[in-house]
């Protein structure tokens, strides 16, 4: 039994572990495999509810795999259905080189024919709380076609040396909130304003797809499958867990390196 909107099971273990794991050799193998997942997902979701709700993750590692899509991908893609959201966000304008929203549409979005209505940034230039309390209204918005069901299609993700995912730092109120959806926080670690979307919202999806790469992770990825996991240990990662849809971890080898060889 998991508490409500976390993956952290009360007997401290990690409940969402394990859904599915996958290592791959090396970064490029990671990147092509998640390029084809995530274009496998888009088809699905299209042909099935006419629409694809994607969660986008910052960080270096979703990079070439945004490439990949533009390059490789695009005209397997109907982007008239897509919507695309961000998890995080800088307080930044978007041509600000640490934008999520500005990286990804240098990347990907200036490369594909997806509508403009269907880019839902975080505005994190008019300042962190509004741009949070504007974004929480614009995903909400959204649900009203969603029949009550799950909202998003997949959320991508990525992880932190210290366990964080979009911006849910480590003791951040963000990582334990129950009803706000979105909440801008100053990280000192970053010495910034960050705005997430919290657990609960990143939860609220059809699959989950964490990207992971480099031996910097393997220590906190070792943390966060060993048996013991979760118990009194705050690893934001961990909070992850849709109740109707899965989790997948895509890692290569030097960031699964601490890793046991259980089968996944
Ligand atoms: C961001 C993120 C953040 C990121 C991790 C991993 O905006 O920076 O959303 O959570 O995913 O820090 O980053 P790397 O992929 O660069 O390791």
């Amino acid at each position: 039994m998991t508490n409500k909107g976390t993956g952290v099971a009360r007997s401290g273990i990690y409940a969402c572990r394990g859904d599915r794991r996958r290592v791959y050799p090396d970064v490029k193998a990671l990147t092509s495999a998640a390029a084809r997942a995530i274009v496998d997902l888009a088809e699905r979701a299209l042909r099935e509810r006419g629409r694809f709700l994607w969660v986008l993750s910052g960080g270096s590692t979703p990079e070439p795999v945004y490439r990949e899509i533009a390059c490789q991908h695009a005209h397997a893609i109907d982007w008239r259905g897509v919507h695309v959201f961000w998890g995080d966000e800088r307080c930044v304008a978007p041509e600000d080189p640490r934008s999520n929203y500005g990286n990804a549409r240098k990347l990907l979005f200036d490369h594909v024919p997806v509508p403009l209505a269907g880019i839902h940034r975080i505005h994190g230039e008019d300042g962190a709380q509004r741009a949070a309390a504007d974004y929480e209204r614009e995903i909400e918005s959204m649900r009203a076609d969603a029949n009550g069901g799950v909202l998003f299609d997949l959320v991508l993700l990525g992880l932190g040396a210290d366990g964080h995912t979009a911006s849910l730092f480590p003791g951040l109120h963000a990582v334990h909130e129950q009803s706000r959806r979105v909440m801008a926080e100053y990280v000192s670690a970053e010495q910034m304003w960050r705005i997430s979307l919290t657990p609960r919202l990143l939860s609220d999806t059809r699959e989950v797809l964490f990207l992971v790469a480099g031996a910097s992770k393997a220590e906190i990825v070792g943390r966060i499958f060993a048996p013991s996991s979760a118990t009194g240990q705050d690893i934001p990662a961990q909070t992850i867990c849709p109740e109707q849809g899965q989790v997948r971890w895509f890692l290569d080898k030097a960031a699964a390196a601490r890793l046991g060889n259980e089968p996944v």
